[in-house]
This record gives C-alpha cells, structure tokens and sequence, in this order.
C-alpha cells in the first residue's frame, strides 16, 4: 500500500506468516536500498517489494535483486519487460490483474503468481470486475499457476470465500491500514473504522498525481461530494483545484486533489484528502497489531472450513 506501507508492517506481515510488501515503485534508489535493508533488519522471513508498471522500474528492480528481495509484485501496466530479469536472478514474480485476459497474458510471459485484485479493491483498481466473478475467472485461465484473490477480503469469512472460488491466498489491504504498525493520519484511521459498506466511492480520476488513467477507491469525503455537486468537472475545472489544503514533511505543500496517502504528521484538512479504503472497510472495526488481525482471519477461515466439513 502506497504511502501506508512501510518496512515495520511489511516486516509485522512477513514475522506473522504472511508475506509482507514494501511498495517502492516511486522512491530513489537509495530509498529503495535503505529500506529493503530496514526491512531485513526486522525480519528474516521472505517479503516482496511491489513495482508499478506505469513507470520505468529496470533501476528499481537492478537494485531489489542486487539486496536479494525475494519476491517481486508487478501491477498495472505489462511487466513482459521485466519478468525474466526478475527470475532469472533467482525472484519469485507476481503480478496483480484485474482481468482473465491479462491473468494470462501474465502467465504467458512467466510470471509464477497471479493476484486477481476485484472491483471492490481499496486504492488503485486495475480492473471493474468484483471478486466474486473474477477470482474463478481467472482460476480457470492460468493453469497450475497459484492465483492470490485480492478485493474486498478484510477477514477469515473473505478468506474462506476467496480459496472456495479457488484461490490459493488472499492479498488484503484495507484491513492492515487499522494495523499499529501502519503509517497512517489518525484521522484518516478514524474515518476507516467509522464507514460502512456504502462509504466508499470508486473514481475514474479524482485522486490524480501524474498517473494517467489510473481508477481508485476511496472513503466519499468532502472533495469527491463538492466535486459531484459541482457536476463532476474535468481535471482543471474541479473546485478548489491547485488550492494548498495540507502540508506534510515528505511531501512539503499537498494540493487539494493530489494522489497522496495522509501520512502521520501531515497537518491541514486531513479529510479531504484521498482516503483510499475498499469496500471491505465495513468489516474494519477496531486497530490491532498485525499478527493479531492474521491469527484473527486465520482462525475464522479455519472454522468456517471445519463447520463446512461436517
Ligand atoms: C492505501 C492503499 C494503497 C495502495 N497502494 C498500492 C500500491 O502501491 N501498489 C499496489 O499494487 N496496490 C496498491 N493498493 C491496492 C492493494 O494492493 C490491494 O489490491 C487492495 O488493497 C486489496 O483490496 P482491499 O483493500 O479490499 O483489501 C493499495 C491499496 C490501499 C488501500
């Protein structure tokens, strides 16, 4: 999770049995280096580090498989270019799609894993097929290569439903943005542990930044009602645009409808920035440590395939 995700939760993810992800596409490869090496420092188990496709990642990638990252997450755009690269260093590669097409287009290109990310997605969403549909979509398609099913999973009912329609694990974001071990506003936090199932609202391109074409979820908050009121202008005509609404060290002046994740000491009007969560934010209730909620979701899962059985 982009802006959210740092080296402590993928760190907490990978310690608990899960395999943590570093989202690195957009730094410095000296941020990159330094924070795969924070990130070793935390854990000794295996954690990915995740590339976004829209830009050019051969510089970032050269230095993941320098540290010995051992799993490389592509999404968006192709990642044909850098598949073999990738294993041919010794990487396992995953690939996140929002369709069956591209899941084997994927596969074609030798990709060993398949994230199928629904509709219902927190963030930036590839595709405009829910969970539900696409996860056997995309099961059915790509052969003997495991399909990880992201969307909407926010606990182990989510889980247990993702591995009937045939995946092999769940990818969650949402969830862990109510982690203690996440880099989140508090405000923001807040926001996520009030809303329900209709407080999202899916945005072909409000939350802009330089990334073209690029649909998101996000919590409905004042920027996306004024702009709805205002009849949903273009980039450029929408109310408020370019106005400084927030400041944060990392990122310095933050203007209203910028593609930024508020960060803990962003000071400013907290809520009108772009509150990325999924539908699944309804079953997010309280904040826990990462290992809790994991343990949570796992037992729930187990006991809904126990009771199932008899
Ligand atoms: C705050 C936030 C930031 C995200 N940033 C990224 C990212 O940088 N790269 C990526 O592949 N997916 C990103 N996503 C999408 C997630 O990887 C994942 O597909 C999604 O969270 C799964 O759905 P869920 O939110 O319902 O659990 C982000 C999601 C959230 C909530």
């Amino acid at each position: 999770m982009g802006g959210a995700a740092g080296p402590q939760l993928a760190a907490a993810v990978s310690n608990a049995g899960g395999l943590g992800t570093l989202p690195l596409w957009w730094h410095g490869t000296d941020i990159v280096r330094q924070q795969v090496r924070e990130t070793r420092q935390l854990t000794t188990r295996p954690f990915a580090v995740n590339l976004n496709m829209e830009y050019p990642q051969a510089e970032r990638l050269e230095v993941c498989l320098d540290e010995g990252v051992p799993v490389i997450s592509f999404f968006w755009q192709d990642p044909s270019s850098l598949v073999s690269r990738a294993k041919e260093a010794g990487a396992i590669v995953m690939h996140t799609v929002g369709n069956a097409a591209d899941a084997r287009r994927a596969v074609d290109c030798g990709v060993d894993i398949v994230v199928a990310q629904g509709w219902e997605a927190g963030g930036h969403v590839r595709g405009t097929v829910a969970s539900m549909p696409l996860i056997p979509s995309v099961v059915d398609v790509v052969g003997n290569v495991p399909v990880i099913a992201a969307g909407g999973i926010a606990d182990g009912r989510g889980m247990a439903a993702a591995l009937a329609l045939g995946a092999s694990g769940v990818w969650i974001g949402t969830r862990f943005l109510a982690s203690k071990e996440v880099a989140i506003h508090p405000e923001y936090q807040e926001r996520l542990l009030a809303a329900s199932e209709n407080d999202t609202v899916h945005l072909e391109n409000l939350f802009d930044g330089g990334w073209p074409d690029a649909p998101h979820r996000v919590l409905r908050n004042s920027t996306v009602t004024n702009w709805e009121k205002a009849g949903r202008p273009p980039p450029g005509q929408r109310p408020g645009e370019g106005d400084v609404i927030a400041h944060a060290a990392s990122e310095g002046d933050i203007v209203h409808y910028l593609s930024y994740t508020p960060e803990p000491d962003a000071v400013g009007d907290i809520e009108a920035l772009a509150l990325w969560a999924g539908q699944g934010v309804a079953m997010v209730r309280k904040v826990q440590p990462v290992a809790d909620i994991i343990r949570e979701i796992n037992a729930e899962a187990e006991a809904i395939f126990q009771r199932l059985a008899k």
